[in-house]
């Protein structure tokens, strides 16, 4: 059966600067190259759900301006499900203006018609969270609209999976009723603070770190699972946490299993990061197929 995911989330146009170093406070440099290409942290999770085989439903805004229709356009191309996306009226899009430099990458996000992302909006769909086998959001819409989500899920025993970024507080009961959280090591010291271990170890099985190049970190009954990551030559890494979290989702309902879904999720984020752009490497599950013939564990 295909796997049916629910995203609920941000919808961005990704405006793109590359240059040799960042500006300094008050400073004009002159950049390489500019390029723009569809993103925001909802979008590109529900595309990598998507290209791997997932059944997506996507619950999001975007403004009535031109970026909103190429960001709706690009959704339809991505066989994305948009029931649950419509347009603000008299409002922005959604931006998000990354610099990428040699070594990193900084980034701006302006939320525009996502700030419409309200709990009323999301309860007008409970439809389609019902008939979901996971639901899947971020903190790019307010975070009363992730509370009532959460409430709705859990209502209707649905597992979420909340990635918490950009980090932000996250209230003991919302973190009750989620099923996975998954931050990177730094959302992981703001929101969780103190050892890693000892929280990873009160938040046995719902806790999962994903720590880059080191791989992905979780505990299970009493055992720290770690699942190193393969090593390729990392081109553009924006979008790598969207990417584990759009196959997690994916690999979870298949597998329903931890450690298989993280292992599996590990070979989609090393073919993501060698293309430029949050969405282009996202490979598709014979992408992945191929991958794990030619590069045994
Ligand atoms: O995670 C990467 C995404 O964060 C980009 O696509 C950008 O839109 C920002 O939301
Ligand atoms: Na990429």
């Amino acid at each position: 059966r295909i796997p049916i995911v629910t995203v609920i989330g941000s919808i961005n146009m990704d405006l793109f600067g590359s240059t040799t170093r960042s500006p300094k406070v008050g400073e004009t440099i002159l950049g390489d190259r500019f390029h723009k290409e569809p993103g925001g942290k909802g979008t590109n999770q529900a595309v990598a759900a998507s290209r791997l085989g997932a059944h997506v439903q996507m619950i999001g805004r975007v403004g009535d301006d031109d970026f909103g229709k190429q960001l709706l356009n690009n959704l339809v191309k991505e066989n994305v499900d948009t029931e649950g996306v419509s347009k603000v009226p008299n409002q922005e899009s959604g931006v998000a203006m990354i610099t990428l430099t040699n070594h990193d990458n900084s980034i701006v996000v302006i939320p525009g018609a996502n700030n419409f992302v309200t709990p009323e909006y999301v309860q007008d769909h409970e439809d389609l969270i019902k008939r979901s086998d996971i639901v899947l959001v971020q903190l790019e819409i307010p975070m009363d609209t992730i509370e009532h989500t959460a409430t709705l899920c859990h209502k209707h025993h649905i597992p979420l999976v909340l990635n918490p970024a950009p980090a932000n507080k996250l209230q003991q009961g919302l973190l009750e009723k989620t099923t996975f959280i998954t931050p990177n090591e730094i959302e992981r010291e703001q929101i969780f603070p103190g050892n890693e271990r000892e929280v990873l170890n009160k938040w046995k099985n719902k806790l999962i770190i994903t720590k880059g190049k080191r791989g992905v970190l979780f505990m299970d009954k009493d055992h720290f699972q770690e699942i190193p990551v393969y090593h390729v030559k990392a081109v553009d890494t924006t979008g790598a946490g969207d990417t584990f979290n759009g196959a997690f989702v994916y690999y979870w309902v298949k597998h329903q299993d931890l450690y298989t879904a993280c292992k599996m999720v590990n070979v989609a984020s090393a073919l993501a990061v060698q293309q430029i752009g949050a969405q282009t490497g996202m490979p598709t599950d014979q992408e992945v197929a191929h991958f794990l013939s030619t590069n045994p564990s």
